[in-house]
């Protein structure tokens, strides 16, 4: 969601701008928006009728903590989302006029592409941005400069997706020519091995942002006192991510041409664990499931490798990373019912917690997805809890709580990747202590 504080600004410039501000001065990316508002209702009994209209395509959820409902409403269903709301005996009040007019304001100085020419070359990328969103393509430069430059990593492509752009998994070795006997000392310990993917959401951006700071962290701080492989996929929609650049800022799903009026797959409802609960048989949906349990490439090829993998190396942590509402969640999402280990995910998510909110004050809360967020399933974390069996499995919504949302401004991208690699660190030792 979006701060309230420019509401009254959005609502003088919609009154000029509905004379003046013709779609050409409107960046293309915020053009689909334009008429789209965000709606608020009380949350407890509005729930069940929202997610009616969800899973009809006719809104699109913003807001799941606290106790609102924040929404948007496309111009072409107000009418039909306010009866709907009315039948209900449901009151809503506008909170945004016009969004693409309010996010042209915010985006323009928070939300700033990385400038090729100062952060990246043509052909090298060497450090993943700090202070602004990175594209597709500046992210591809990083990773294939890291790929092979680093002799600790190791850059594959797990495939394709819909439009023919690579999925890249970096693999990072352990450390073992550093110190001093490290090689022996690791041959005798179980290797330990972690998956961390971002960016399954292409609006969410500061969690592509955040995982490629994972990787410059892995490769540089991190105390590697024993053998970790740490696989990281920071890209695993890219599709959607570049639409988010060239069409439409606010895009989830991945890019699949469903035939019909609307395209894409919520990647994240798509996996193969209860698929259709908690999600949507209509395209048109922001959570619509696909037509099958992974039948999208991108969900496919991710799954596969982790099915490889987790049969010789036993993951011992698979976090998916998201935004926002600065929440870490623990499985199922599709049933209330306890998974395994969840006081062991519960104890090791609170060292997360505290050693998170040390550097900069940022309060993370901690709940099960079905119990204090909202079923549904079909994503990486309850497929990865069922069958790969992994002990710590996360959901991580990272920053912030509503103020910015999936807008939010690229000087926040250091200290939001700083307080999850402290937190990521204390948790990976918690969950692997000394031998
Ligand atoms: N915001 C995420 C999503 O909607 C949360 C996913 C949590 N996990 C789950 N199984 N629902 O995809
Ligand atoms: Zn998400």
């Amino acid at each position: 969601m979006w701060y309230m504080g420019h509401w009254l600004v959005v609502v003088a410039a919609v009154v000029v701008a509905t004379v003046a501000a013709l779609p050409a001065n409107i960046p293309e990316n915020l053009q689909p928006l334009i008429g789209h508002q965000v709606w608020e209702v009380s949350s407890e009994r509005g729930e069940a009728v929202l997610w009616n209209l969800v899973t009809e395509g006719h809104i699109d959820v913003l807001d799941h903590s606290g106790t609102t409902r924040k929404f948007r409403v496309a111009g072409k269903d107000a009418d039909k989302v306010a009866g709907t709301l009315r039948t209900a005996n449901l009151t809503h009040s506008v909170i945004i006029r016009d969004l693409a007019l309010f996010l042209k304001e915010e985006e323009g100085p928070v939300e700033r592409r990385a400038d090729i020419s100062r952060s990246c070359t043509t052909t090298s990328c060497p450090v993943p941005s700090k202070d602004a969103y990175m594209t597709f393509k500046e992210i591809e430069y990083y990773l294939k400069h890291i790929g092979n430059n680093n002799p600790r990593v190791e850059l594959r492509s797990l495939g394709k997706s819909h439009e023919g752009r690579d999925i890249w998994l970096v693999h990072i070795k352990p450390v073992t020519s550093k110190r001093v006997g490290a090689r022996i000392a690791f041959s005798h310990m179980r290797k330990r091995a972690i998956w961390i993917e971002g960016g399954i959401h292409a609006r969410e951006r500061i969690s592509p942002a955040v995982t490629l700071l994972l990787i410059d962290h892995f490769l540089n701080d991190f105390p590697q006192d024993k053998p970790f492989d740490i696989y990281i996929v920071p890209m695993a929609n890219p599709d959607g991510y570049v639409y988010t650049w060239t069409n439409d800022r606010l895009w989830r799903k991945n890019r699949r041409n469903n035939a019909g009026s609307c395209e894409g797959v919520d990647l994240n409802r798509n996996w193969d664990a209860h698929w259709g609960v908690g999600a949507s048989t209509q395209t048109c949906s922001e959570v619509y499931r696909g037509p099958s349990p992974f039948s999208e490439p991108e969900t496919k090829v991710l799954s596969e490798e982790m099915t490889r993998l987790n049969n010789q190396l036993n993951f011992d942590l698979v976090l998916s990373i998201h935004n926002y509402g600065q929440v870490l969640l623990y499985p199922y999402g599709w049933t209330t019912n306890p998974a395994p280990h969840t006081e062991d995910m519960k104890k090791k998510g609170n060292v997360f917690l505290k050693a998170a909110k040390a550097h900069a004050g940022t309060v993370y809360t901690m709940v099960n997805t079905a119990g204090g967020f909202y079923y549904a399933a079909g994503a990486t974390d309850d497929w990865a809890k069922e069958k790969l069996g992994t002990r710590y499995v996360y959901t991580l919504e990272l920053r912030d709580k509503g103020r910015y949302g999936f807008t939010l401004p690229a000087n926040q991208i250091l200290s939001t990747a700083t307080e999850v690699w402290q937190g990521l660190d204390m948790m990976i030792n918690a969950i692997a202590p000394e031998k």
